[in-house]
């Protein structure tokens, strides 16, 4: 039995002279849900293809279930791809969208509609068998899509930015949806999104590239933790984490940050004295201080409320966005007093972009 359902070592994919995907390690493990995340053109889409066998890879090893893959065409790959187009047959009912791959492989009428029947229990469409794609909401059409993959029993589930045409709402409702099925079939679930944020509330595990070149993998937390470079820093959470440069003190304890005006703050650890560094603040590890224990006074350039939290711009160069998760009432033009945990500061190298141990 193999603890890994798919295993990718050394994967490399060109298209002509262009370098898509360089050298990918990565180890699915049976039942885990992983997502794929980065910036448009990262590569996400060819290595969810590759893994399908729509793309050829061009170097590396593709291992399915214990088998290696390469070169194995994409039907006898026994995974299953949910699009976001859905790329349902418009003249077939929901029934016969379904049935249509058991069929095709010569599965009995019966049985395919028995299993049919089963699977939008399932999903929640038994009462749509009949209707026709155009009768359907977006959200119902993404239920079919998924019911169609369910329906094969495949090795694993590929996903490519399932819910990028629906609403907000629904795709915060689907996202539940599609991670409860996952668990529910015991699935294994490989899922390809731009939006850190699905990826990090539905997978276990996350990818995250940029040209082709995985930066860095682990569970959701541990990257939005430790960031291993300051490319990962900026891509998980929202709003996205400050940048600021930066020199170590003569005393090695202590920071001081260029915001257009020095502004000196205690570092958790003792570093190289002189050493120029990026400084990563996330924003919401930046609160509100009484006025005797502010390590760090910024004056306010703007301010924005939702109701559940102040934004707060900071009118420094660069400017810092403050997330306080209070009700308070301060102004443009006025000095913000914070408090700044010393254990919350991340620590890049001015040069390489790679975090300070
Ligand atoms: N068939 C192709 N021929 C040549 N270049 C391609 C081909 N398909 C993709 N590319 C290029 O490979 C890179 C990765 O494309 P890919 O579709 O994997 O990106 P993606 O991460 O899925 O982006 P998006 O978030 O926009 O869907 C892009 O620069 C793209 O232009
Ligand atoms: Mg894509």
């Amino acid at each position: 039995m193999t603890l890994h359902q798919i295993e990718l070592s050394g994967v490399n994919k060109y298209y002509g002279a262009y370098h898509a995907l360089r050298d990918i390690d990565l180890k699915i493990r049976k039942g885990s849900f992983v997502a794929l995340v980065g910036p448009s053109g990262c590569g996400k889409s060819t290595l969810l293809r590759s893994l399908a066998g729509l793309e050829s890879i061009s170097a590396g090893d593709l291992v399915i279930a214990g088998t290696r893959m390469n070169g194995v065409p994409p039907r006898k790959r026994d995974l299953a791809m949910v699009f976001q187009s859905y790329a349902l047959y418009p003249h077939m009912t929901v029934e016969e969208n379904l049935t249509y791959s058991l069929r095709m492989r010569g599965v009995g009428k019966e049985e395919a509609r028995r299993k049919a029947e089963e699977v939008a229990t399932t999903t929640g469409l038994s009462a749509l068998l009949g209707r026709y794609p155009r009768e359907l909401s977006g959200g119902q059409r993404q239920r079919v899509a998924m019911s169609r993959a369910i329906i094969r029993n495949p090795k694993a589930f590929l996903f490519d930015e399932p819910l990028s045409n629906l609403d907000a709402a629904l795709r915060v409702h689907m996202r539940k949806e599609i991670r409860a099925l996952h668990d529910r079939l015991g699935a294994t679930s490989v899922y390809v999104t731009h939006d850190q944020v699905e990826a990090m509330t539905m997978a276990d595990h996350v990818v995250v590239m940029r040209q082709g070149v995985i930066e860095q993998q682990g569970a959701p937390l541990e990257l939005y933790d430790r960031p291993a470079n300051q490319f990962v820093a900026g891509f998980i959470g929202s709003p996205a984490m400050n940048f600021v440069p930066a020199q170590v003190g003569a005393d090695g304890r202590s920071v001081v940050l260029d915001l257009g005006t020095p502004h000196t703050v205690a570092l958790a650890k003792s570093l190289e004295a002189g050493r120029v560094l990026i400084v990563g603040i996330r924003p919401e590890h930046l609160q509100l201080a009484g006025e005797a224990d502010a390590g760090l006074r910024l004056p306010v350039g703007s301010v924005e409320s939702t109701g559940a939290a102040t934004y707060v711009t900071t009118a420094t160069q660069p400017e810092l966005v403050v997330v306080l998760n209070s009700r308070v009432s301060i102004r443009p033009g006025e000095t913000l007093p914070l408090h700044l945990d010393p254990a919350h500061l991340h620590l890049f190298d001015r040069e390489t972009q790679i975090r300070l141990a």
